[in-house]
């Protein structure tokens, strides 16, 4: 069984979340390949694999505009395979946060979902699996005015302020679980 896994990225928080699930495959006996979409430089030859696995973060409502196009230009592709979205965005991490009440986290839960409503809707491609996962407040990678935008949305929603560092919001034990139920599925189909 081969997976692939394909990420785009803007700060860099999706390609450690692209990481860890290859790392996951691997640890399962799984052959996978990963790729950046932005940098693609060859077609990738589907037929070599049993599931692809597509991890993006969203800036401004939407998911990357690489991702964006190459889910529409490779649909078809994607649809003769177990795919999964790995959808990276704030908002997850306001619908895991303890510290808020329900209804605030049910509003953000609600976000992280119409988002991925949207990538569906932008690119056509219904994947069979979807994840919802908290980034990270990365604003040692920002410039000064992003990070001052995000201080001030941050302060908004009680998350952290000190900009002198950033804040990794994943839960990476629910990503694994997420892997492993994947590879659960796509051993059935193989076994079939
Ligand atoms: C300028 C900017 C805009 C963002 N817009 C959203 C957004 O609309 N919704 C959301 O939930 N998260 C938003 N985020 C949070 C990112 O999705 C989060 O930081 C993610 O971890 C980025 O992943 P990356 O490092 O792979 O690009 C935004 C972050 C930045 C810096």
């Amino acid at each position: 069984m081969r997976v692939v896994v394909l990420y785009a990225t803007r700060e860099g928080h999706t390609r450690r979340i692209a990481e860890r699930i290859a790392d996951d495959l691997k640890a399962r006996k799984v052959d996978v390949d990963v790729y950046n979409v932005k940098t693609l430089s060859e077609p990738i030859d589907w037929s070599v694999y049993a599931t692809a696995c597509v991890a993006a973060s969203v800036h401004l409502g939407h998911h990357e505009s690489e991702m964006i196009a190459f889910a529409r230009r490779c649909r078809t592709d994607l649809e003769r395979l177990d795919t999964a979205l790995v959808s990276v965005t704030l908002s997850q991490a306001g619908a895991e946060d303890a510290h808020r009440s329900e209804s605030e986290r049910q509003a953000a839960a609600a976000d992280a979902q119409r988002m991925v409503d949207v990538f569906v809707h932008e690119t056509g491609w219904q994947p069979a699996h979807v994840l919802s996962v908290a980034g990270a407040l990365a604003y040692s990678e920002y410039n000064f005015v992003v990070r001052f935008v995000m201080k001030r949305i941050a302060r908004q929603q009680g998350a952290p302020t000190d900009t002198s560092r950033s804040y990794v919001f994943t839960d990476w034990h629910r990503l694994d679980q997420f892997v492993n139920d994947l590879v659960e599925v796509a051993q059935g189909r193989v076994a079939r």
